[in-house]
């Protein structure tokens, strides 16, 4: 593994600038917190206190779904949330100008490869928030690299982001369960044709959806096909920075009699290698 990525000043408090209901209970907040926006990069999340006060206790991570800039500078951070719970819904109820402590950037950022690749970014319901900053990190770097953004709801309502990626000059293409928008079934069926050399995979998703990822890379491994492909796991997190274990998912370990051990996902990941994660052993709450 590599070594942890983040150090310096990760306690912050920012100033909530923006949040406004984009989807059927979906928030897009904006934050202004310069110092946390500078150093951010796709696909690490941050811890955000629910309140002011400590009541509920314990922050909630989001991904940094994208940046704010000023005069070309980042100056804060985006992040898209779905309310499921008591959390959730007091960040929904968040003002504007109200301070918010948040911790972070944390976690392994994704490996984006390299622009001659094509980047296929696979996205499962609010799995997809961390792709905004994705694909905009991509154009940055090439203007001409390949990009696909696979993006799969339970219906038309719980799909995120198609015209932020599409105008950043990525191919879209949408899947829901119901038939409502799209294609008539799972995203990840809508990965299996575009498999070939030179793709590369990052995800982000609930765990059924990561199976199913794992079934769709092995079954082109056994073909003869070598896809790069990380997932970006959202297990619960108490704590966000490796002091509680409520974060653990169980991956490889030859170094173990069981053939695995448990990483904490807040430090070690929350970014694995699909092949990294034992999934028959994974829960699959999420
Ligand atoms: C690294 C990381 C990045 C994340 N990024 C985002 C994001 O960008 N946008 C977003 O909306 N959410 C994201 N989440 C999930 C988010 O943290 C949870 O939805 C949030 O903590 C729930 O808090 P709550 O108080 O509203 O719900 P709680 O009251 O804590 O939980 C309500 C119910 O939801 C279940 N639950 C709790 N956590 C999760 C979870 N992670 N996934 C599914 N069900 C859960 C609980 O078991 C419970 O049944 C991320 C999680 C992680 C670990
Ligand atoms: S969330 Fe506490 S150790 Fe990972």
């Amino acid at each position: 593994m590599d070594a942890y990525p983040n150090e310096g000043q990760l306690d912050h408090e920012g100033v909530v600038t923006g949040n406004v209901e984009v989807a059927r209970d979906c928030w897009r907040m904006e934050i202004r917190c310069p110092e946390l926006a500078r150093t951010a990069k796709s696909g690490q999340f941050v811890m955000l206190r629910c309140r002011q006060g400590m009541d509920p206790l314990l922050s909630r991570a989001f991904s940094i779904c994208d940046l704010l800039y000023e005069d070309g500078e980042p100056v804060g951070i985006v992040v898209l949330q779905l309310i499921i719970g008591v959390g959730t819904q007091a960040l929904a109820d968040r003002q504007l100008g109200e301070p918010i402590g948040l911790l972070g950037p944390l976690g392994h950022p994704y490996g984006l490869g390299t622009p001659d690749e094509h980047l296929v970014m696979v996205a499962g319901g609010i799995g997809a928030a961390p792709f905004a900053l994705v694909a905009r990190a991509l154009r940055e770097r090439s203007p001409t690299q390949r990009v696909t953004y696979l993006v799969g709801g339970r219906n038309a309502d719980y799909v995120y982001l198609t015209d932020e990626i599409a105008e950043l000059g990525c191919d879209v293409q949408v899947a829901t369960d119901d038939g409502s928008r799209g294609h008539h079934g799972y995203v990840t069926q809508l990965l299996e044709p575009l498999l070939e050399p030179g793709v590369r995979v990052i995800a982000c998703g609930p765990n059924p959806m990561f199976k199913s990822l794992a079934v769709v890379i092995r079954a082109a491994k056994e073909r003869g096909l070598q896809i790069p492909c990380q997932v970006s796991t959202e297990e619960s997190m108490p704590c966000g920075f490796g002091a509680c274990a409520g974060c653990v998912v169980p991956v490889v370990s030859n170094a173990h009699p069981d053939g695995f051990r448990f990483a904490k996902s807040c430090v070690e990941g929350p970014v694995f290698d699909v092949e990294a994660i034992r999934w028959d052993l994974m829960r699959s709450i999420h």
